[in-house]
């Protein structure tokens, strides 16, 4: 964001070129103001992705992002030389690691506004009575378990700060318009939409905002899980027929919706489970 000011002395600015009026002597500056400036964010699943994208989206904005994920190659790949990031290798269905990542983003970079509960995982797309027991299991570990455990680490500090807080749920559009072969998955991300809103009705006297981003099909690395299918520019195709906007979603579409709920333009936004979809559910 750009931000015209008109100075008269030696203010301090991040960015501008002076232009000085001869006569009154004020100056012209403009500010390069990130939507998100002095915003501390935990990100988990932040080493591919929605994650690696919505880390860096974070950070353009002024943000200190914590990039956690249990794929310790992935999420250096997305901090690279960035000072805004660090990485910290976590697995969100271990409450201990909640504990201990909550813990050194407070270390790193003195507090914790954002949490971003992005890491997820399915079982590829097929008939129900073909899921195991144990990919069930998983799924609801990685989608619910880890959503719950990282709100239970993260909630207290935020209460305690008196600064409000904001979380951002990953769902998906299958939260509210499940299709075949992906049942239990969809019904996992209907209890993050629906603990979206419990959460939001519960913390909102503490200035705390959540809300989730429920994204369309998108080439990341679970596209061939959803869809059965291999990542080619050819199966991308067969899923754009019902879309309005005419393509599937691209890790741009979720960075940022998300960097817009997280910045105060969204101060007034709680309990919302937004479709970023290209108007695939009307
Ligand atoms: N890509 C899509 O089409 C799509 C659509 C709707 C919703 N989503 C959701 O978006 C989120 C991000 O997925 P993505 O598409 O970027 O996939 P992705 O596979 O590219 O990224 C998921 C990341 O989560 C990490 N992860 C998995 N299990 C973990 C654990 N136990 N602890 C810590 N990290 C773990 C992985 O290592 C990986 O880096 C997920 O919640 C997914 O369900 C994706």
């Amino acid at each position: 964001m750009r931000l015209i000011a008109i100075a008269s002395s030696t203010h301090p600015y991040l960015y501008s070129e002076v232009i000085q009026h001869p006569e009154i002597r004020w100056q012209l500056r403009i500010y390069d103001m990130g939507r998100l400036d002095e915003k501390v964010a935990l990100v988990t699943g932040a080493g591919s992705g929605f994650g690696a994208g919505i880390s860096h989206a974070f950070a353009a904005e002024g943000a200190k992002v914590l990039v956690c994920d249990i794929n310790e190659e992935g999420g250096m790949k997305t901090v690279g030389s960035s000072t805004n990031m660090a990485f910290h290798k976590m697995d969100v269905t271990k409450a201990a690691d909640w504990k201990a990542a909550v813990d050194a983003t407070i270390q790193k970079f003195g507090k914790c506004d954002i949490l971003v509960n992005n890491a997820g995982t399915s079982y590829r797309n097929k008939p129900t009575s073909d899921v195991t027991e144990e990919e069930f299991q998983k799924t609801f570990d990685v989608n619910v378990k880890g959503v719950f455990l990282g709100c239970n680490a993260w909630v207290p500090q935020a209460i305690q700060n008196k600064e409000g807080g904001v979380i951002i749920n990953i769902a998906s559009v299958g939260a509210s318009r499940p299709r075949p072969g992906l049942v239990w998955y969809n019904a996992s991300k209907g209890a993050v939409a629906n603990a979206t809103k419990g959460l939001a009705a519960e913390y909102g006297a503490h200035q705390i905002r959540v809300n989730s981003i429920c994204p369309l099909v998108t080439s990341t690395g679970l596209f061939s899980h959803f869809t059965g299918m291999e990542d080619t520019p050819e199966n991308r195709q067969k899923f754009i027929f019902n879309v309005p906007l005419g393509r599937i979603g691209e890790v741009e579409d979720v960075s940022s919706t998300a960097v817009f709920l997280a910045s105060s333009d969204a101060k007034f936004i709680t309990g919302v489970n937004l479709d970023v979809d290209g108007g695939r559910c009307i």
